[in-house]
């Protein structure tokens, strides 16, 4: 039977309790961990979010009632103690903040019974992660989840508390607005009173904030959720938090300094971890030439190294062609992994197929100095020799080719590198390595569409070096965009927007937006434009990105309280789920059930 806490007060969190309380009557509260009982003397845990604290209930010091009581507990019952702190009179337990104090009990009451919970509320579960989501609740019991939380939590407040002593004000955007400009697919909300007519929840609060600026708002932050229905990854969530900020009379410089001081105060309070300031900066092009990526993990070298030159007369095809395709023919030395046994390669030459190769050209050399390589028969000793001396290969090395296009070699090497590293246990999560990159491409070329999009947005302002380029040469065109990076993970990105009609006008021309679309998307922009702009500039970073890496997770599901898996659903709600067909029929909507089309 459940009792009342009538009368009781809680006086502190499990795991606030120490030695320095010793000889105090305190109360707390929280559920019980587990229950060991060795007749006459029973050892509960109770936990809270703080941690757990050992009550003691021993024969002759409290009733046999009451040892019965506590010999009664189950997992996961919450219960109520008063009791008095004593020195812990068995062995101190160092894995526990409380180890060396346990609670002498006065009063036992059970707030709450449970039933057996599916699995045990534990640090690091091995229980399948969609048991874990369907009982959440459990799940959020469990330290790791609750420190991640925890930690998310002081995040957003010191966010909060620094962005508004360097004068930014907390504004908020609407959530249901006119279609965004993030390039994702949106979610959309059918409107009752405009029958046919949808919003769409925003993909971030890009538009809104630009017209905080022209209102004169000079400094903006949110932290906010975004939406966005794309394909869900381990750093992709449909629904996800942006700390975004937006800037009045800055250019790249200005909004890097904020945030780098940001970061710092951030990493050094929370993690305690000195971030070195100023950040590393590396251009896109020379992230891409040597990493690979625009998102390049510095954390280790094994860079690309661009062979082209080195290999342009030899004999072999797949080099040839790619070259006289307009390609390039790069490579990644492994250090010291000459002797990878064939197999082992073989599954990195999959790898890179996943990726797009045609192939993977390998050269294995021996701890001899001999060679073992899958295109040797097509190039002469000499030609062999230059590759090998081009790549620093030394005996005991595997050097790794990809021949293509740049992209596809770029995004080949880039991943290869990176599973490479995985796989030889290099990627060091306690250390940090910040990188900001800057002049990305302004456009990029859509083969589907046939046109170029914005890499960014379409009000990212290209460098001004770059702008004669942008009828003649639309794709060399760099913009004032960037990203932060950490670890290789993109944790932010932002630009400096245009505030000139006439560049916004020649943007959307390049983009293949006629005057009527651009005044259809965007009119509202453009008629805000219209009345004096402040140059400005801002930056979004993904809340949930940064706390995984903080909280050292491999997922950003394990930072958010209630997130959804691969298919966008809730496995806790279940959620989406079909409505009343009383509810479609007032929004005017039909479901049509496309079917599958069979093949015969
Ligand atoms: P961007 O599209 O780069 O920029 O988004 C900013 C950051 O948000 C995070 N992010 C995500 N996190 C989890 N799940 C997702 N689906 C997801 N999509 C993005 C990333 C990313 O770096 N309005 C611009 C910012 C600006 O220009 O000021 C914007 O939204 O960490
Ligand atoms: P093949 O003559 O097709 O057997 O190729 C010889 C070697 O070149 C094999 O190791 C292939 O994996 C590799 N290879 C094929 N295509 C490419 C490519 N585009 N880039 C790098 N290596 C390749």
């Amino acid at each position: 039977m459940a009792e009342s806490m009538q009368g009781l007060k809680r006086s502190h969190r499990c795991a606030e309790l120490s030695s320095s309380n010793i000889g105090e009557t305190v109360t707390v509260m929280g559920w019980v961990q587990k229950n060991r009982n060795k007749g006459g003397l029973v050892f509960v845990d109770v936990r809270d979010r703080s941690g757990i604290v050992q009550v003691v209930f021993e024969e002759g010091s409290v009733s046999t009632e009451l040892i019965e009581k506590a010999g009664s507990l189950r997992s996961e019952y919450v219960v109520a103690v008063v009791g008095k702190v004593a020195k812990r009179t068995g062995a101190v337990n160092e894995n526990l903040a409380t180890g060396d104090i346990e609670i002498l009990p006065i009063e036992l009451r059970i707030l709450s019974e449970s039933e057996t919970p599916p699995f045990p509320i534990e640090e690091n579960s091995k229980t399948k992660e969609e048991v874990r989501l369907k009982n959440r609740v459990l799940d959020l019991r469990r330290p790791d989840l609750q420190r991640n939380l925890i930690m998310r939590s002081k995040v957003a407040t010191l966010t909060r508390q620094f962005l508004a002593e360097e004068g930014f004000l907390e504004i908020e955007t609407p959530m249901l607005i006119k279609s965004t400009p993030e390039g994702a697919r949106d979610y959309l909300v059918p409107s009752r009173v405009h029958p046919g007519s949808f919003y769409a929840l925003p993909q971030s609060p890009q538009i809104f904030k630009q017209l905080l600026m022209c209102a004169g708002y000079d400094r903006y932050f949110q932290i906010v959720k975004c939406f966005r229905d794309e394909d869900l990854r381990a750093d992709r969530q449909p629904e996800f938090t942006q700390i975004d900020m937006e800037l009045s009379f800055v250019d790249v410089d200005d909004v890097i300094d904020v945030n780098e001081r940001l970061l710092a105060k951030v990493f050094k309070e929370i993690l305690g971890v000195e971030v070195s300031l100023p950040i590393q900066r590396m251009t896109w092009q020379e992230a891409m030439d040597r990493f690979g990526s625009d998102k390049p993990d510095i954390r280790f070298g094994m860079e690309l190294t661009d062979v082209s030159e080195v290999v342009k007369d030899c004999q072999f095809v797949v080099f040839k062609n790619a070259l006289e395709q307009g390609g390039s023919v790069r490579g990644i030395n492994a250090k010291g992994q000459g002797t990878m046994p064939r197999k082992k390669i073989d599954k990195l030459v999959d790898f890179a197929k996943g990726y797009g190769a045609k192939g993977l050209a390998y050269v294995a050399i021996q701890e001899d100095g001999t060679i073992k390589s899958s295109f040797a028969k097509f190039m002469s000793e000499e030609e062999m020799t230059a590759l090998v001396n081009a790549m620093g290969g030394e005996n005991g090395d595997l050097l790794l080719f990809a021949a293509d296009c740049n992209k596809v070699v770029w995004d080949v090497l880039g991943n290869l590198r990176l599973e490479i590293a995985r796989q030889l246990e290099m990627l060091d999560k306690n250390e940090y390595k910040f990188l900001w990159v800057t002049e990305f491409p302004l456009l990029e070329w859509n083969e589907e569409a046939g046109r170029y999009t914005a890499m960014h947005h379409p009000f990212t302002m290209p460098m001004e070096e770059d702008l004669h380029l942008i009828d003649t040469n639309p794709g060399k065109v760099r913009a004032k965009a960037y990203d932060i990076v950490l670890n290789g993970t993109e944790l932010g990105g932002g630009s400096v927007r245009i505030f000139n009609q006439e560049i916004q006008n020649k943007m959307f021309e390049v983009l293949g937006f006629t005057k009527e679309q651009a005044e259809e998307q965007f009119g509202f922009l453009l008629n805000a434009f219209k009345y004096g702009v402040p140059p400005h500039a801002g930056l979004a970073y993904g809340l949930d990105r940064l706390i995984m890496l903080m909280a050292k997770q491999d997922s950003i599901r394990d930072v958010i309280a209630f997130p959804k898996v691969k298919d966008a659903s809730d496995l806790m709600t279940e959620a989406p789920a079909g409505v009343d067909q009383k509810q479609l029929d007032e929004l005017g909507l039909a479901i049509v059930i496309k079917e599958e089309k069979v093949e015969e």
